[in-house]
């Protein structure tokens, strides 16, 4: 199939492009190297083909009319909370206007189907544990709207232009490549720290619960996704709960030192406890997570320690 992934330099997209092209696909990147995201020309993979554009760009009809994909993977977006809140209007920019334009241009060529990145921020505080699919929607910042209204677009647009999608709501994913500078991430930011003998800021009590999944089964989740569950949302986690505490050490464990602990206050809009439901993906998708933290935590290592 022709696959046209959005946001391919980045860290989860540049791995769906990697399982892709390693499942035969041809595949083609759209990506902006915008400044403050994860995108690096070191993730590329050589034998996709690149369109350096920004997808709010018109010359995107120019990259649809020419690689004509048959599948659009849209990863490219704002996906920074804070910057979010402090500028809702270039969060909407990006993450809405730019899937109108991506949509639009699907709908109006021969693509036939979009795989969206979702994202948990579009529940906002559990209303109770573990979150399914049915939990209500009350997105507490302005990328977790625009998660959600995105998710909107894609019902519309199915059902107005026959475009089949399957939205997939990431929980925290984490592996190589992620932007260890990054705001999320926390198990890159502790492996970068932690490696570099630098000291870790622990947020409120260190307590708080996420749910972490690794890159590489994010990928496969969005291979499988290419002819499975369309016109479907569906969790995309492991079940399981970690705390940060348990984050740290199990990094400090694998990396073999351990660095100071600077606490701070709880982070605006942070949330105790978010564990998926992830029922749904077994069944809808056939999908269920294969590599268990403390294997996702040494190959993550691994690739710090190498780059
Ligand atoms: N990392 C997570 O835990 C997580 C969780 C839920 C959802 N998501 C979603 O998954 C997707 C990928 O996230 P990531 O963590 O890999 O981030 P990332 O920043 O590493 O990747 C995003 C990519 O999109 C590109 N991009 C940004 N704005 C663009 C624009 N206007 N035009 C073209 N390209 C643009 C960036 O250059 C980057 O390469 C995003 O949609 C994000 O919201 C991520």
């Amino acid at each position: 199939m022709r696959i046209l992934v959005t946001g391919g330099a980045g860290f989860i997209g540049s791995h769906v492009v990697d399982s892709l092209i390693g499942a035969g696909h041809e595949v083609g990147i759209v990506d902006s190297f915008w400044a403050h995201g994860g995108g690096r020309r070191t993730n590329l993979n050589p034998n996709a083909q690149l369109f350096e554009l920004d997808i709010r760009d018109g010359a995107l009809a120019d990259v649809f009319a020419r690689f004509r994909p048959e599948v659009v993977s849209h990863h490219a977006a704002q996906h920074s909370v804070a910057i979010s809140t402090q500028d809702p209007g270039f969060d909407a920019d990006v993450n809405v206007r730019g899937l109108i334009n991506v949509l639009g241009l699907a709908a109006s060529n021969q693509t036939s189907k979009v795989i969206f990145a979702s994202s948990a921020a579009t529940y906002g505080t559990p209303q109770y544990l573990p979150i399914d699919e049915k939990h209500p929607q009350l997105p507490e910042s302005p990328y977790g709207i625009t998660k959600m209204v995105a998710e909107h677009y894609l019902r519309y647009f199915a059902a107005s232009a026959g475009l089949r999608y399957t939205a997939l709501r990431y929980g925290n994913v984490y592996g190589p490549r992620q932007d260890p500078n990054g705001e999320a991430g926390v198990i890159a930011i502790f492996s970068g720290r932690i490696l570099a003998g630098e000291p870790i800021r622990i947020d409120w009590d260190g307590e708080q619960q996420k749910d972490y999944v690794f890159v590489g089964d994010v990928a496969r989740a969005n291979l499988l996704a290419l002819d499975r569950a369309d016109n479907e949302i569906v969790n995309i986690g492991t079940g399981i709960g970690t705390s940060v505490n348990a984050l740290h050490q199990a990094i400090a464990s694998v990396v073999g030192k351990d660095v100071e602990i600077v606490h701070a206050p709880k982070r605006a809009g942070d949330v105790y406890r978010c564990v998926f439901e992830i029922g749904k993906a077994q069944t809808v998708l056939g999908w269920s997570p294969l590599t268990k933290l403390p294997e996702g935590i040494e190959k993550t290592v691994s690739f710090f320690k190498a780059t």
